[in-house]
């Protein structure tokens, strides 16, 4: 049980989360980005039956199906009877309609020198050899493949080399530990693994295939491993069973003819992307082919309002995640796009790397995460004022609640005021957004994801199940299945049961809270069991995290509760701070002060712990869990999935600080 299901126990009279913080910002949109806007008015009123029908028809089937869906939940079934090939879809069709010579990637390598546009088909060519070559290895419809890689053009290229011959894959993020790889590889039972000899960062190289070679002594069922040579450093090779990707690809044909794509049934499964829980053992969350591409490309075409022709898109995630498959791969491909890849990270060599990304192709539509946001905004404004960012048009926001200051940040020095921003929430399991502005046709509010995606039935309900009016909180859920749902946790019925479906029978909890304002708008407040009870007032972390960001000297900002006799629980917020300013004691009561004024004095945190950096995994989540071990003074959890493990030892020290030193 949550924390915060043991509380609506106790107090069933008050609604399930409180909220307090009032934004009255409005930006609605302009008519002249209304006027040739892919989403126009009457998109919210379209028929669900008929807006997934006919949105169906972006994809080209094989053969066409013949039911919509099938709902018996947990269950969801999508377009039944169809058959249809998702490589096909995201390369092959344009390439026969002439679009071959259309850039898809301009991949950009860390070292700046490395910039290499690859045309529809280029992508095709190096696919088709790629498939060859995986097939010589007896890759086949159905043999299940791990990907390990960086973002290099081969990565895009392998999946989609899987997706073609209808072998379903697994990618995992480049920078997770030999155990975390060999977990995912028996669980799935992959056959094939696909990786590089190292990965480029920071200006130097991580091994891939060391860890590689640690994981695959806990994987013997992996038989083949292809390692494509990023960087031709040294690397060991099992003979028999390793082999690099030319040698692999070395004679094979680029000809489509030669390795045609597999007609797969829509409910095929597609892809697993391993996700965290409440326990150690990863979910592998199951996609499959159908719905799962009629989602994401028709999100990525209307919330983005992407426009093949002109734009070029670059979402800035790792393909690693959930967010890469389907809004740099999957989404964007199948609707021809253009788009940046690139390898490196946002401040090497310098922290304008990112803006000069934007310039030198003329990005259009960026889309990045809250953590990204506010790492620029500590760094300041005069990065991004270096170069012309005059060529974008739309900014989005995944991953977390994003604070109301880093979105107008993000507004005024990246959008220069004039791009509309979407602000999209979703999960790994949603496998697509399900609430977002509509760029265009939505009034956006900073910190709110607005509304339901249309054909998307989303409520907020309390602790007894029923829908929270306007103004209240609550817990976010899904009343109706939509195509890109995820089918399953592989392997584990019983589990996707009782994580998803168990605490409101018959529908998708997904583990969030969120409150609706009085014009309908969702406020996304962060996971559940982030949501604190203090003095029987329970408060979303994220809204206190807003206020503290809000102050002029504060970059990043964490809470957490520990308990307290008093008051049950009590806030410790983690701080770090702009620039050269330094936490004092004067300090830590200006921003108690501030959390006071901005949304109550119960909000006030009780310590304030000032530090260099927050602890965060590797896709730049706070880790929110040991945020509350380093609060509860405990001792730490698992820290293995953390981007820089020595942070928390540094935090742990600076809490016994300053608890020592607390009114
Ligand atoms: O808590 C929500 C948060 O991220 C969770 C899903 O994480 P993951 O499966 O890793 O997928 C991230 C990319 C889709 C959600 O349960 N989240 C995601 N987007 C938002 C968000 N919280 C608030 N606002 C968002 N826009």
């Amino acid at each position: 049980m949550t924390d915060a299901n043991q509380q609506g126990a106790a107090a069933p009279q008050q609604q399930a989360i409180e909220t307090m913080q009032v934004e009255e910002r409005r930006f609605p949109p302009t008519a002249a980005f209304a006027a040739q806007a892919n989403a126009q008015p009457g998109i919210y009123a379209r028929d669900f039956d008929e807006l997934w029908a006919t949105e169906a028809g972006r994809i080209d089937w094989f053969e066409p199906w013949t039911t919509l869906y099938e709902w018996e939940p947990p269950h969801a079934k999508w377009y039944l009877g169809g058959t249809l090939n998702v490589c096909f879809n995201c390369v092959d069709r344009h390439v026969e309609a002439g679009r071959g010579e259309k850039i898809a990637f301009h991949w950009e390598g860390e070292p700046a020198d490395e910039l290499v546009p690859i045309s529809y088909v280029d992508l095709q060519r190096r696919v088709v050899v790629f498939a060859n070559a995986l097939r010589k290895l007896g890759v086949k419809k159905g043999t299940a493949v791990a990907i390990y890689m960086g973002m290099v053009p081969e990565l895009p290229v392998a999946m989609l080399a899987c997706t073609r011959l209808g072998a379903p894959h697994t990618v995992v993020f480049g920078g997770f530990s030999a155990d975390a790889l060999s977990d995912r590889l028996v669980d799935m039972g992959c056959e094939v693994l696909i990786t590089q000899d190292e990965a480029r960062r920071r200006g130097t190289t991580v091994g891939l295939k060391v860890i590689v070679d640690e994981a695959l002594e806990a994987a013997p069922g992996v038989r083949a491993v292809v390692v494509a040579q990023r960087t031709h450093g040294p690397v060991a090779m099992t003979p028999g069973r390793d082999v690099t990707w030319d040698a692999a690809c070395a004679g094979l044909s680029d000809d489509p003819a030669s390795c045609p794509c597999e007609p797969m049934d829509a409910e095929d499964l597609l892809f697993l992307m391993y996700t965290s829980g409440t326990t150690a053992k990863p979910k592998g969350i199951v996609h499959t082919t159908g719905g799962y591409l009629v989602g994401a490309a028709t999100t990525h075409h209307y919330v983005f309002d992407h426009k093949p022709e002109t734009d070029v898109y670059w979402c800035a995630a790792d393909i690693g995640w959930i967010t890469g498959h389907s809004y740099i791969v999957y989404g964007p491909l199948a609707n021809g796009a253009t788009s940046v890849l690139y390898e490196g990270t946002p401040d090497f060599p310098d922290r304008d790397r990112w803006w000069e990304i934007v310039e030198r192709y003329g990005v259009t539509i960026l889309y990045t995460a809250p953590t990204a946001i506010r790492s620029h905004m500590k760094w300041g404004a005069e990065h991004a004022a270096k170069h012309d960012l005059s060529s974008l048009r739309l900014l989005g926001s995944v991953g977390e609640p994003i604070n109301p200051e880093a979105w107008i940040w993000y507004r005024e020095h990246i959008g220069g005021g004039r791009c509309p921003i979407v602000d999209t929430w979703w999960q790994t399991e949603t496998g697509m957004i399900l609430i977002t502005p509509l760029p265009g046709l939505t009034t956006t509010k900073p910190g709110s994801a607005t509304k339901p995606f249309p054909g998307v039935d989303v409520a907020v309900l309390d602790e007894a199940g029923e829908e929270v009016g306007p103004g209240g909180g609550g817990y976010l859920v899904l009343r109706r299945p939509w195509p890109g749902i995820t089918r399953g946790i592989f392997g584990d019925p019983e589990r996707f049961r009782d994580v998803y479906w168990s605490r409101f029978p018959g529908l998708y909890f997904a583990g969030d809270g969120a409150r609706i304002d009085e014009d309908g708008d969702y406020w996304l407040l962060g996971r559940v069991d982030d949501v604190m009870n203090v003095a029987g007032h329970r408060l979303s972390t994220i809204e206190i995290e807003s206020a503290l960001v809000s102050h002029p000297l504060v970059a990043e900002a964490a809470v957490a509760a520990r308990a307290d006799a008093l008051t049950g629980q009590a806030i410790v917020a983690f701080v770090t701070l702009r620039g050269t300013a330094e936490g004092s004691l004067a300090m830590m009561e200006e921003l108690r002060n501030h959390v006071a004024h901005h949304i109550s004095p119960i909000a006030k945190p009780a310590n304030i712990v000032f530090t260099p950096e927050l602890p965060k995994t590797r896709s730049g989540k706070i880790m929110r869990r040991l945020l509350r071990d380093v609060a509860e003074n405990r001792p730490l959890g698992d820290t293995t999935t953390l981007a820089d493990p020595a942070v928390v030892g540094e935090l742990q020290e600076r809490a016994a600080g300053e608890n020592a030193g607390e009114e």
